[in-house]
């Protein structure tokens, strides 16, 4: 029997978008557990639209029909986090070109801190490529309806909260 694959897919996730929840069942193809992992830092949280417990209560409600996906905050570095929880596997989400750029930095950076580590870059469906949080945060905010852009437990809370 061979060691359970363990998956990181760290973010934001202010708030969780149907692109986000759209990424991470499908790394349950080649992964047998997930991690959604809201990353914060003290001098960016009042920046936030949510708290990061609100975060990871609307993650775990989004996906509280999958067993294999768990939610986990941290704060620091990514790569400490993935050597706290055993993982050195890293999903990330990739829309477009312009995506790219960060991305790949960001890669090579984690790997000069990690070399074990590996970041696997995964499509969402094609309708979600055009789908950012902040555009969301911003549709909400301005009474927009984003009903095809987030689930139930987001939904509500941006209602709530605009
Ligand atoms: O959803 P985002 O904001 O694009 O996610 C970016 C995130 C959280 C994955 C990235 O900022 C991150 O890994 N932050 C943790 C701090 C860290 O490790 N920084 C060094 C990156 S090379």
């Amino acid at each position: 029997m061979t060691d359970a694959r363990v998956a990181i897919y760290p973010g934001s996730f202010d708030p969780l978008t149907l692109g986000h929840e759209d990424i991470a069942r499908r790394s349950l193809k080649f992964v047998d557990r997930l991690i959604v992992s809201v990353a914060h830092q003290p001098t960016q949280e009042k920046t936030r639209m949510f708290s990061v417990e609100e975060r990871v209560a609307m993650i775990r409600e989004a996906f509280a029909d999958e067993p294999r996906i768990d939610v986990a905050d941290f704060n620091g570095l990514l790569v400490d986090f993935c050597r706290k929880v055993g993982a050195n596997v890293v999903i990330r989400g990739l829309r477009a070109a312009s995506d790219f750029e960060y991305e790949f930095q960001m890669a090579l950076m984690n790997r000069e801190l990690y070399p074990d580590l590996e970041m696997v870059f995964m499509t969402p469906a094609g309708e979600y490529t055009f789908l950012s949080a902040s555009l969301v945060r911003e549709i909400a905010s301005l009474g927009g309806d984003v009903s095809q852009f987030v689930s139930a437990p987001v939904r509500r809370r941006l209602e709530a909260r605009t």
